[in-house]
């Protein structure tokens, strides 16, 4: 990136542009949230589609010319991004669309979209001097976090609930990074650790509040892009919890529609489960984000004041997007139904996505000529519990063929 090509970062509350040096969590006027502005000419003067056709490298560091950084990291053989965007025709004609795309970010190192925020995150914390990293998690922002810290060789801190899923706080220690179990929810997680970083001089990853984050995530939309040929589909169903992901997916789209490479802007449908709707109920309401006392089986979106609300708000509402709620029984029917239709499998959240697809479709929202994306955010492995409450429990078969035959029967029914 060229230093020059970042005009400044936007309060989306009180429109200042604030300078990019020094760097600002959030708006130092009013404390809300901060989006990066680029001179989408300066950065065309030196980059341009052919130029990334021709380039290489398949991570998210392929469109270094618009992220916040000044140069990718040295290590980039664990591959962040550049994950699958599989087409299913079959689901296209069961709901009547023109086609049905997954983008499958459980394919990344740690097994969500979360590194994406994590990779750019590192380079940023080094970059202005930080030798640790501090993160709030409902899990998967922190083992994203340990992952990649271990691989770049940066000290990490990360509190999340002591209740997270095992796996997930599991993936944490097990990169060597300093879990703090927290004795409360995700919210408490969060004030804790910005407290953390900012009395500590560590840097924050924490979703939500850190605008780099979101040019990280951003990275999403941009292979969309590209992968359909800049041709950019009618909708993209995503799961929400504080708002990050989303805005994420809104400013890459919007940072392509700024560089004259795309024409539209797809609809983004924020998917929420229904025990912790707040964003999706204010769309309702008409009115200010209120805070609710979550409680859902998606714990990656279990969040009682989304951080990142108003910028996600944004998002929906200027892309022509909608909300929808999803009840725990449409999440976990959806990420079985999700898994045996695709091959994938999706953590209750990211089935979350897919559950507010198929209320889309079951409403009679989608049109004939409609291009559908669901965004699939992270992977099932992460809570074995969750999938279990839908399985059959089995018990152990004896080496025999005719006793195979019945249990095997026995399965079908
Ligand atoms: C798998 C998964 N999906 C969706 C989300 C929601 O993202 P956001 O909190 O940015 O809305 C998260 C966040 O933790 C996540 O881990
Ligand atoms: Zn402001």
């Amino acid at each position: 990136m060229n230093p020059k090509a970042i005009n400044g970062l936007q309060c989306h509350q009180c429109n200042w542009l604030v300078p990019a040096d020094p760097f600002h969590y959030t708006c130092p006027k009013c404390g809300k949230n901060l989006d990066f502005v680029y001179d989408y000419d300066k950065i065309s003067m030196d980059w341009s589609k052919t130029e990334l056709n021709q380039n290489s490298e398949k991570s998210i560091w392929r469109f270094l010319p618009l992220l916040p950084v000044i140069g990718a990291p040295e290590r980039t053989s664990v591959r962040v991004g550049g994950t699958p965007l599989v087409n299913f025709p079959e689901l296209a004609d069961k709901h009547g669309i023109a086609s049905f795309q997954i983008k499958d970010d459980s394919r990344n190192p740690s097994g969500s979209l979360k590194d994406r925020a994590s990779e750019v995150g590192i380079q940023h914390g080094r970059e202005q001097g930080k030798v640790s990293i501090v993160a709030a998690s409902t899990g998967n922002a922190g083992s994203s976090l340990a992952a990649l810290t271990a691989y770049h060789g940066v000290k990490s801190v990360i509190f999340a609930p002591a209740s997270a899923p095992p796996a997930k706080l599991t993936q944490i220690m097990q990169h060597g990074a300093q879990l703090v179990p927290v004795d409360g929810n995700y919210d408490a997680a969060f004030d804790l650790a910005f407290e953390w970083a900012t009395t500590r001089d560590a840097y924050c990853r924490n979703t939500g509040i850190n605008p780099i984050l979101a040019e990280g995530k951003k990275t999403v939309a941009l292979e969309i892009a590209e992968d359909n040929g800049w041709q950019v589909p009618d909708h993209v169903f995503v799961p929400v919890g504080d708002g990050c992901i989303i805005s994420g997916v809104f400013k890459g789209f919007f940072d392509l529609l700024g560089l004259g490479w795309t024409e539209t802007m797809p609809a983004l449908h924020a998917v929420q489960a229904e025990g912790s709707a707040a964003i999706v109920d204010s769309l309702s309401r008409g009115g200010e984000i209120a805070a609710v006392e979550a409680n859902t089986v998606a714990d990656s979106i279990s969040v009682d004041l989304p951080r990142d609300g108003d910028k996600a708000r944004r998002a929906i509402l200027e892309s022509g997007g909608l909300g929808f709620k999803v009840s725990d029984d449409e999440i976990l029917l959806a990420q079985k139904a999700l898994s045996q239709a695709t091959g994938i499998f999706a953590e209750p959240a990211a089935a979350a996505a897919y559950a507010g697809f198929l209320q889309a479709s079951q409403k009679g929202l989608l049109k004939p000529a409609d291009r559908v994306i669901v965004l699939i955010t992270g992977t099932g492995l992460k809570d074995i519990p969750s999938a279990q409450q839908l399985l059959k429990q089995v018990n152990p078969v004896k080496a025999d063929i005719a006793q195979i035959e019945t249990y095997l029967k026995g399965l079908e029914e």
